[in-house]
């Protein structure tokens, strides 16, 4: 019998290839040469499964040029690229990669608070220009994240494992989130659950970690920036689209919030030039989950889903599980 065909759209490590060419004909793009949609379309026609990234928009338009897919394999744990009701309504799985990444993830997310509090990107291009003559007293004041407020604003996997982080640096942990928490959780982490504008007005440093939907596209704008402190450090490595770039490049210009950390952009990776020309914040190439351990961890799951659906089984990240009772 035929072996069923899957589609990879971008580079992916030797061994994850290995893995799908023991169960399936792999058409693979190991040159990382981005596809176009045409270009994936073309390749799909004859294709069972697709291992896709959160660069490619697996649309109604896509959908309808492979008659054959069975299976949306994403390589992320957002999925906001893949529409899953157009997904569901054509009978086709669509997995993503939970749990792997979120210590990764939330060490970045640290890094980019660590950054921005102690200027690190500004410091670092002074001494890089020759510029430094000496220490001084008054030389380069950041602010102290020990014993500072954390506000998180979407508590899931990624969001705990950020608070949990928090302990270490004796932080009070304030969070908001679609619903709470269970006791023992909030328990374990020491966090409390606060409206939006609750956090907005006391935290010293905001973390977004909530997906990205047409629910929170602008989640943060004008209005909630308003809302901060102005010393408060915005930190974004969720999705782009979640804050207004506009509007945050202005409230940065004003001093309306000290600074933010920044690992996603709207239109990304053709972020606003306004945010080059700031020097209070910390910019970094959507590489939250970018160590080499998870990144190949990312890439084995979503393999590992793909085959199981193929193999008629129940993926372990379906997150249309409906499509399997129609
Ligand atoms: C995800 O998994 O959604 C991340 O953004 C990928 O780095």
């Amino acid at each position: 019998m035929a072996q069923p065909r899957i589609v990879v759209t971008r580079e992916v490590f030797d061994e994850t290839i290995d893995f799908l060419g023991r169960h399936c004909e792999v058409e693979a793009n190991q040159a990382d040469v981005p596809l176009t949609a045409d270009q994936i379309a073309a390749r799909l026609r004859n294709a069972e499964a697709l291992m896709c990234s959160l660069t490619d928009k697996v649309d109604a338009t896509l959908l309808a040029q492979c008659p054959r897919l069975k299976v949306v394999a994403n390589i992320a744990v957002g999925y906001n690229n893949i529409d899953v009701a157009a997904c569901t309504a054509r009978g086709i799985m669509v997995t993503n990669t939970p749990g792997v990444l979120d210590d990764s993830t939330a060490d970045l997310a640290w890094t980019l608070m660590l950054a921005t509090a102690r200027r690190l990107t500004e410091v670092e291009s002074y001494i890089r220009g020759g510029d430094w003559t000496g220490w001084r007293l008054k030389q380069w004041l950041g602010v102290d994240v020990h014993h500072a407020t954390l506000g998180i604003i979407g508590m899931g996997r990624i969001g705990q494992a950020i608070a949990k982080r928090a302990g270490g640096f004796d932080m009070r942990v304030i969070y908001h989130n679609r619903k709470p928490l269970a006791a023992d959780i909030e328990q374990r982490l020491n966090a409390r659950y606060v409206t939006q504008d609750a956090l907005l007005a006391e935290a010293d440093f905001i973390v977004l970690q909530m997906p990205y939907s047409a629910e929170t596209h602008h989640l943060i704008g004008a209005q909630e920036l308003a809302k901060m402190k102005p010393t408060a450090i915005l930190i974004n490595s969720t999705r782009g689209g979640v804050v207004d770039d506009v509007a945050l490049i202005e409230a940065l210009q004003a001093g309306t919030i000290r600074a933010a950390g920044l690992d996603v952009f709207e239109n990304e990776p053709k972020l606003n030039p306004g945010f080059l020309a700031l020097k209070n914040v910390v910019l970094s190439p959507h590489i939250g989950s970018s160590t080499e351990a998870t990144r190949r961890a990312m890439a084995m799951t979503a393999a590992a889903n793909a085959v199981a659906a193929l193999s008629g089984a129940l993926p372990p990240n379906l997150l249309n599980p409906e499509v399997k009772r129609a």
